[in-house]
């Protein structure tokens, strides 16, 4: 960090003042997208095709009209520095060349068969050298690849329970949509509509960086697999403390327990995610986003003794009625755009490129930060990067605490009047070789601007 000088606060009246001018000066900027958010409410619930979808800031959502590498153009003609990247969808850029042209190849080959392509082997093996799991299977989204593994496991265990970490999110999951209330029970998180059960039948939560509470959630002998990202990133970015990791694993070990590890957002790490770069051992592990490139496609790796269980445990005559399908899993489409993204992204020479310019837009925040006398932290994990309004947590409970929705919505909306992008959650942003240091000093001055317009004088 630069030189801090003395403590100081954002000053709420102010924040508010310039909450307004910026809501104005969104208006008078996206003519276009107010049309068609106008005209989207007629048969679009809440206006938008998917619920999270009200979530960004300003009026209304920016309707885009193009997106090309780490920039994309509204139908105002605006263009935007996107370290959004569909919340990692985009993570190797939008409209790569090369997954552009295996999908249009594709898709005068045939789209979906229900019988493997030739692709599909290939992929596989590149899942397997990157993560280092044996055998592999592939669905729509990573929700359902978590939801496949719960399955699974139940199934190879006969036990009932999963266990998760408090505050998690491995997409909308039944099982995982929960968090532990003030007297430590397992509830559904806030917003969670519809629960099919109490998720405390199904589920125990147990604080992140806590083996004690592991332990004991493990210990009543009815837990099947725990999930977990190896470090959180949807309440923020949560890091695991030093031997966290190894512990989950000697504890669920002890237990008989299955470990699945959730690599889907935290594939920013590096070509094989956490697991690869910090030598993790799970059971299974759970990839999304990314690796279609932008097309829809998730994937889940076993070890070979999981494998094998499972192969010898699932009938050949109902296995289409077993829990675990989808029509269009496993195509053709999905196939060659995965092939076509892992062959030609995400490797080391690219993360080479985008980890020092988070390591940029890391230092960049905190010196503006610093500069401004807040006691604010940033944190990162290899090519994410994340600003607090606090000091860095240590689980998902102090993380939802320190979440300032008023700020937040804020320091969004300003930088995307100017031209910038974060996740419409917290304050994420993901750095892809196809940024430059400009357009991360340009969400420095953006950020340090905006930290002027509103901190106490
Ligand atoms: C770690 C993790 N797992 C799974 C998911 C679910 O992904 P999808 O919504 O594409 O199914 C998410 C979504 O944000 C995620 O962050």
């Amino acid at each position: 960090m630069g030189q801090t000088v003395a403590v100081t606060t954002v000053d709420r009246a102010r924040l508010a003042d310039a909450r307004a001018v910026e809501e104005r000066r969104f208006v008078e900027l996206h003519p276009r997208s107010a049309e068609f958010a106008s005209s989207a409410r007629t048969h679009l619930l809440a206006g938008v095709p998917m619920p999270w979808m009200v979530r960004w800031p300003g009026s209304y959502p920016l309707v885009v009209d193009r997106a090309h590498g780490a920039r994309f153009v509204d139908v105002d003609g605006i263009e935007y520095v996107d370290f959004c990247l569909g919340d990692t969808g985009a993570m190797t850029g939008h409209a790569s060349e090369s997954v552009a042209e295996a999908v249009s190849a594709q898709s005068r080959r045939g789209l979906t068969t229900m019988l493997p392509s030739a692709d599909a082997g290939e992929v596989a093996s590149n899942l397997a050298r990157r993560f280092g799991l044996a055998k592999w299977q592939f669905c729509l989204s990573a929700t359902d690849a978590n939801r496949f593994v719960l399955r699974f496991a139940r199934h190879l265990q006969r036990r009932p329970r999963v266990v998760v970490h408090d505050w998690c999110y491995h997409g909308t999951v039944d099982e995982t949509l929960v968090v532990l209330d003030a007297k430590g029970r397992t509830v559904s998180r806030p917003g969670a509509v519809g629960p099919q059960v109490d998720p405390s039948v199904t589920t125990r939560a147990v604080p992140f960086n806590d083996l004690a509470a592991l332990d004991a959630a493990l210990a009543h002998g009815d837990v099947a697999v725990v999930l977990i990202e190896p470090a959180l990133t949807n309440i923020g970015i949560v890091l695991p403390e030093d031997g966290y990791l190894d512990g989950v694993r000697e504890v669920t070990r002890r237990h008989g327990v299955l470990l699945a590890i959730d690599e889907t957002h935290t594939i920013c790490a590096g070509p094989g995610g956490c697991t690869a770069k910090w030598g993790l051992e799970p059971d299974f592990l759970v990839i999304g986003k990314t690796i279609g490139g932008g097309v829809p496609v998730a994937a889940y790796g076993m070890s070979d003794d999981v494998a094998s269980r499972i192969e010898a445990s699932t009938g050949a005559d109902d296995i289409d009625v077993s829990g675990v399908g989808g029509t269009l899993s496993g195509s053709a489409l999905a196939m060659a755009a995965m092939r076509a993204t892992l062959e030609s992204s995400l490797t080391a020479e690219q993360f080479a490129v985008a980890e020092p310019l988070a390591e940029r837009w890391t230092r960049g925040v905190a010196d503006a930060v610093a500069a401004h006398g807040l006691d604010w932290h940033v944190q990162r994990l290899g090519c994410r990067a994340e600003y607090w309004f606090s000091a860095p947590p240590r689980n998902g409970a102090q993380a939802a605490a320190a979440v300032d929705h008023d700020l937040e919505a804020f320091l969004h909306l300003w930088a995307l009047n100017r031209g910038v992008l974060l996740t419409p959650f917290h304050n994420m942003a993901l750095m892809s070789p196809m940024h430059s240091t400009a357009d991360v000093d340009r969400h420095t001055d953006v950020f340090g601007a905006a930290l002027a317009a509103i901190v106490a004088r």
